[in-house]
């Protein structure tokens, strides 16, 4: 296995804390810079290029799980037929090169816009010419999906205030969370998702992390005086490979003065 695979494998199942004993000193150092660095773009530049450079052609890598495992949470979400005539708006935000984002795509039976935006170009430039080779059809005529290249902790620059209907986190603040210099920038990106979604909007956090840790910092970190707070709930979605994964789900509720 080669690094690479092995970082992104270890790192998909638990974030990366548990290397096997086949690994070298070298691996092992590298895997843990690698998995303190998940904040920055060189890190994700430098994965995704080692990646796709491995074959020939394009493989969709998945964090945790792919859409078949999540679609029953999300899919809920976009079934509102009073929006016949305009555009669901939904986010997938730190999309890498997971399907996720033209799955929502092709599923919806609703008319939606879904923008999968990362901070690493190198992953938006092999989404953007897999979809252009593979011509992927959406189930309504007038949706669209597009890829960009977008920092999330600056989400509310490209987006309006109450403008999104959902946005999709898979493994995305997990990755923030994870790293040294990581954790104020997922506090920023939850802060902006609650500035930009619409107040019927939703935001779903896939994660391996105990709802004890991450209720808690949801909801502490959610609170902008003045400004929004975040009501949380949260459903596992279950267990794959002994790990347990939950469905945190967010919606704005602005803070009474
Ligand atoms: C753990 S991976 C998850 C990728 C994808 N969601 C999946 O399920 O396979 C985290 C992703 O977040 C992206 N990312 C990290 N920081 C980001 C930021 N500030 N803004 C946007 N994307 C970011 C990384 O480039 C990477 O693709």
């Amino acid at each position: 296995m080669s690094p690479l695979t092995h970082i992104l494998t270890t790192a998909g199942r638990r974030a990366g804390m548990v290397l096997t004993a086949v690994h070298t000193r070298r691996h092992s150092s590298l895997t843990t810079e690698l998995i303190e660095n998940m904040d920055k773009k060189a890190t994700w530049d430098r994965l995704y290029t080692e990646n796709s450079s491995r074959t020939t052609s394009f493989k969709n890598f998945e964090w945790f799980f792919g859409f078949d495992s999540v679609q029953d949470f999300i899919m809920p979400f976009l079934q509102d037929e009073s929006h016949s005539e305009s555009l669901l708006q939904v986010l997938d935000m730190g999309c890498g090169t997971s399907a996720l984002g033209p799955c929502i795509y092709r599923h919806s039976v609703v008319p939606v816009q879904v923008t999968c935006a990362d901070i690493s170009p190198v992953a938006v430039r092999l989404m953007q010419e897999h979809v252009r080779a593979k011509a992927i059809n959406p189930h309504h005529p007038s949706s669209l999906l597009e890829f960009l290249e977008l920092d999330c902790t600056q989400l509310h620059g490209h987006y309006g205030c109450s403008s999104l209907d959902l946005i999709v986190d898979k493994g995305t603040t997990d990755a923030l969370l994870r790293s040294r210099e990581g954790r104020g920038k997922a506090s920023q990106v939850l802060r902006q998702c609650l500035k930009v979604l619409r107040s019927s909007g939703s935001l779903l956090q896939f994660s391996d992390e105990d709802p004890d840790a991450r209720l808690l910092w949801l909801e502490t970190e959610g609170q902008e005086p003045g400004g929004m707070a975040a009501d949380v709930r949260v459903q596992e979605v279950g267990e794959l490979r002994g790990v347990c994964y939950y469905c945190y789900h967010v919606t704005p509720r602005p803070v009474e003065q």
